[in-house]
């Protein structure tokens, strides 16, 4: 199939990672662009991989059929300034990464008549393994949407939401949750330490028990409900640690993860009152 030519604008750790995957997965390195405002990390970028990178984002975008935006939603209103003309030239289908800025706002930014996917991804996408959901304004066309879910999906796994808030629960689950599982494999490490085993034993042992439990959950048809139960026998010592996450973690994960969605719909809040 004829690869469509991507540039990322803004290489930072999200689009970095969806870089090196693609280019892992056999992305061809000469149909990908990169900017950036600091060139140290577009130099490794090129060193490493051989994608085409440059500082002038317009050069980027001259070459793009599909533009990834992947700055901090704070500096997006003056980049989509900066590239407003050009994108309107060359019609590209935008991709953006940024929590808080609705497709509305990129519309309104960029000019009229767009296509524009809203992307959730998680940097695991650096290793083929990501999670991300998309969005899709009505200018997408069935050909874009395909195109859009191909990308995602060369470096890991895709969701569609119909509802374009839910892209800010997609964010408080996967966006984030690599964070999650992180502290807690730090928290499981540093308890086992505290009871006497050795640091390295205890990560290796967090983070293999980790993986071998995600990697059961999708590979058995039992849910991870079902697999709780099975590893939980009456009166054991599973048991007992439940009890005490029982107690406590069904509250904390819930207003953790409502945390992150109001902090998304407070990132939209103060663009949209920039406007
Ligand atoms: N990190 C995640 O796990 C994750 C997950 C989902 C979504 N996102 C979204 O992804 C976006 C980027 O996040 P990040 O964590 O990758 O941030 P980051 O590491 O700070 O990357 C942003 C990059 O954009 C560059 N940049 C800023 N203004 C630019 C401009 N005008 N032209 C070209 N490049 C410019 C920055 O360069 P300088 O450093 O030189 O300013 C920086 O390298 C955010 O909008 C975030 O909401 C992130």
């Amino acid at each position: 199939v004829d690869k469509k030519t991507i540039a990322f604008i803004g290489c930072g750790n999200m689009a970095g990672s969806m870089i090196r995957g693609l280019v892992a997965d056999g992305y061809p390195k000469e149909k990908l662009w990169a900017t950036n405002r600091q060139t140290d990390r577009l130099n490794e970028l090129a060193d490493q991989l051989g994608v085409h990178v440059t500082s002038d984002n317009l050069e980027a975008v001259l070459n793009a059929d599909v533009l990834v935006l992947a700055v901090k939603p704070k500096v997006m209103r003056q980049l989509c300034n900066e590239i407003k003309e050009t994108v309107q030239k060359q019609k590209p289908l935008i991709i953006s990464v940024a929590i808080g800025v609705s497709a509305e706002m990129l519309s309104n930014w960029l000019g009229e008549g767009l296509a524009i996917v809203r992307s959730m991804p998680n940097t695991p996408s650096l290793i083929g393994a990501g999670a991300a959901g998309l969005f899709e304004n009505a200018e997408v066309s069935a050909a874009e949407h395909d195109v859009a879910e191909s990308i995602h999906r060369a470096v890991g796994m895709v969701i569609w939401v119909k509802q374009e808030s839910l892209i800010d629960v997609v964010a408080s689950l996967s966006g984030s949750g690599p964070a999650y599982f992180f502290y807690f494999m730090e928290l499981m490490e540093k308890t086992a330490c505290n009871l006497g085993l050795d640091g390295e034993a205890a990560n290796l042992l967090a983070l293999q028990t980790a993986l071998g439990a995600s990697k059961l959950a999708i590979e058995s048809s039992d849910s991870v409900e079902v697999l709780r139960r099975k590893v939980t026998s009456p009166k054991g010592t599973t048991e007992q640690a439940l009890a005490v996450f029982q107690a406590y973690l069904p509250e904390v994960v819930e207003k953790a993860m409502h945390a992150a969605v109001k902090r998304a719909g407070q990132l939209t809040n103060d663009l949209a009152k920039e406007e």
